[in-house]
């Protein structure tokens, strides 16, 4: 009886037919809605490729791994081969944790390599060419996910992955704007044309060969392709060309880890994220339990009040950010006392509605520095119950902009993550303390900030963004936008965001969607504004499981981004 319940049960999952939603214009309301699965992702070849392979029977841990490469050929300006990563995982069973498979600082790193003679922070080191590559983590990332939950064989996962990249994605206008935009200094730092510096125009069709081969090596040699074997040797030789320090020494070494993700609550919500070398799961942690006292749904969504609130515990998060953290496997993190009730409330004491907290009376650091928009988010709840958040990096767009032609992919530029100099902003404009200086083996800080969130027990959301620093402060506000603000899932993720991260000391919004009032209002109150046309800030993707247990994906439509279910 229970054989043929569950054939049933498979045939009435398997003929559903495959439901899409790309946020372009006009603006979704209302988010895809589907039965079983879902997968959200910065482009609607990533989450088909994802649900395709639920559809075959794998699991979010199959799909992940798919969605993953998928996105390293259709999202090539932070989807990647070269770049490293977190997910965060709920099984069906409950079970949680989290897989860092960040990048590692070469073994010939040392602390002051970004550093002239004269001790000043050269800051094109860190960000373009060979040096600024970290050792790459995603694909022992996919292999150590595959070995501990995947169902599928991995020729099976990879398939429709090196079919995408054969058969080329159709190119969008945001992507067509990104490749003219980079074309030139990709060049610049190859010294050669690849498919990577031609003009494309929307609607044209991008084919990667190169990354097909690799991948079919991969799912032929398994993980060691990538480590040890002809990948590993190109890659090492491209990057050395390039005046990069990495050698096979350093692939070999590499390991991702399995780590306690942060938990903590918030009301009635169980919030599951990424723990040190990542801050996301820790101020996300500090940021929230700071406003929980406070009667923020009673002030209004992007109230005077609320943005005060929500600005404070974020210029005290920040600041204890810069200092505290780093790799735990090299220095010492107080996590429990961060986000700790009684530390929270005594670093919340002097705030008041009256007027804004300086930042350069709160703690370290002085320097103002810029903020873009890179990595990458993908979440998939699937029709088992199981929930994965994963976010993925090259740092940069395009990263290190170095591009191995024979490998057809990019590689990082994290190097830039760690404090070069400490004092000195990186490319998020965040400023690091000795926590976070460079040392071999070690993992640079992160701002990733994958999520899953139960509610009175049970799954209730899966989300995250890209945006660097903006990370944390735009899953923050989706979080509360759905538990305090009543909003659906895709209004949660289309709501206009803010960030302020301690130091500048400013309050960046995003364009033309906050009233001038307001600002009059911030500024009578000693806040300085940010406004300017470019800013985005995240590109938020999540899945929210509705109270009938149907899914409620939410693609931001700042991107691409795409909700793909069945
Ligand atoms: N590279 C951006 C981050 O890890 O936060």
């Amino acid at each position: 009886m229970k054989k043929y319940f569950l054939l049933f049960l498979l045939f009435t999952i398997f003929s559903c037919k495959e439901e899409v939603q790309t946020s372009t214009e006009p603006i979704p309301v209302k988010g895809l809605i589907t039965e079983n699965a879902m997968v959200v992702s910065a482009r609607k070849e990533a989450s088909k490729v994802g649900i395709h392979i639920l559809k075959k029977g794998g699991n979010a841990f199959d799909a992940m791994i798919a969605t993953e490469m998928a996105l390293a050929v259709a999202f090539p300006y932070a989807g990647n081969l070269g770049g490293g990563g977190f997910m965060v995982y709920r099984t069906e069973f409950g079970e949680i944790g989290t897989l860092d498979f960040r990048e590692k600082a070469p073994i010939e790193a040392y602390s002051n390599m970004f550093l002239s003679e004269d001790g000043e922070y050269i800051s094109e080191k860190s960000k373009l060419g060979g040096l600024a590559v970290g050792v790459p983590g995603t694909i022992a990332g996919i292999f150590s996910v595959h070995e501990k939950f995947g169902t599928l064989p991995i020729e099976e996962v990879l398939s429709p992955v090196i079919e995408l990249a054969e058969k080329g994605i159709v190119i969008t206008e945001q992507q067509s704007e990104r490749l003219k935009k980079f074309k030139e200094i990709i060049f610049e730092t190859n010294g050669d044309h690849s498919i990577f510096t031609k003009q494309y125009v929307e609607g044209d069709t991008l084919r990667n060969i190169a990354l097909a081969n690799t991948l079919k090596r991969i799912a032929e040699y398994g993980r060691q392709e990538f480590y040890q074997g002809e990948t590993g040797e190109k890659l090492v030789n491209y990057i050395q060309s390039k005046g990069g320090i990495i050698t096979m020494d350093d692939l070999d070494a590499y390991g991702t880890e399995w780590r306690e993700p942060i938990v903590f609550n918030y009301k009635n919500l169980k919030i599951i994220s990424m723990s040190p070398p990542s801050s996301g799961g820790i101020c996300l942690a500090q940021i929230l339990k700071s406003i929980e006292p406070f009667p923020i749904s009673e002030y209004g969504h992007n109230s005077l009040k609320a943005i005060q609130l929500i600005t404070e515990a974020e210029r005290r998060s920040y600041a204890d950010r810069s200092y505290y953290l780093g790799d735990p496997d090299f220095v010492d993190v107080p996590v429990d006392t961060l986000i700790s009730d009684a530390y929270i409330q005594s670093r919340m004491e002097d705030f008041t509605f009256d007027n804004a907290t300086s930042s350069q009376n709160l703690s370290y650091g002085t320097i103002p520095g810029y903020e873009s928009e890179e990595t990458t988010h993908y979440s998939i709840i699937d029709q088992f119950g199981n929930a994965i958040a994963v976010t993925t990096t090259l740092n940069a767009a395009y990263g290190s902009k170095l591009y191995v032609r024979e490998l057809g992919f990019f590689l990082n530029n994290e190097m830039d993550d760690f404090s070069a100099k400490p004092g000195e902003p990186n490319m998020f404009g965040l400023i690091g303390g000795e926590a976070n200086a460079i040392v071999p083996q070690k993992r640079m800080l992160s701002s990733m900030t994958p999520t899953i969130i139960e509610k009175d027990g049970a799954l209730w959301m899966s989300v995250g963004t890209p945006g660097g620093s903006k990370i944390i402060t735009s899953v923050m506000q989706t979080i509360l936008n759905v538990y305090e603000f009543k909003m659906n899932m895709q209004e949660a993720v289309n709501a206009p965001r803010f960030h302020h991260q301690w130091l500048p000391d400013v309050v960046t919004f995003e364009p033309d969607v906050f009233s001038k009032e307001l600002f009059i209002e911030l500024e009578r109150k000693g806040y300085t504004i940010e406004e300017k046309p470019s800013i985005v800030i995240g590109l938020v993707d999540g899945i929210l499981v509705l109270e009938d247990g149907r899914l409620e994906g939410g693609a931001d439509h700042r991107g691409d981004d795409t909700a793909v279910g069945f």
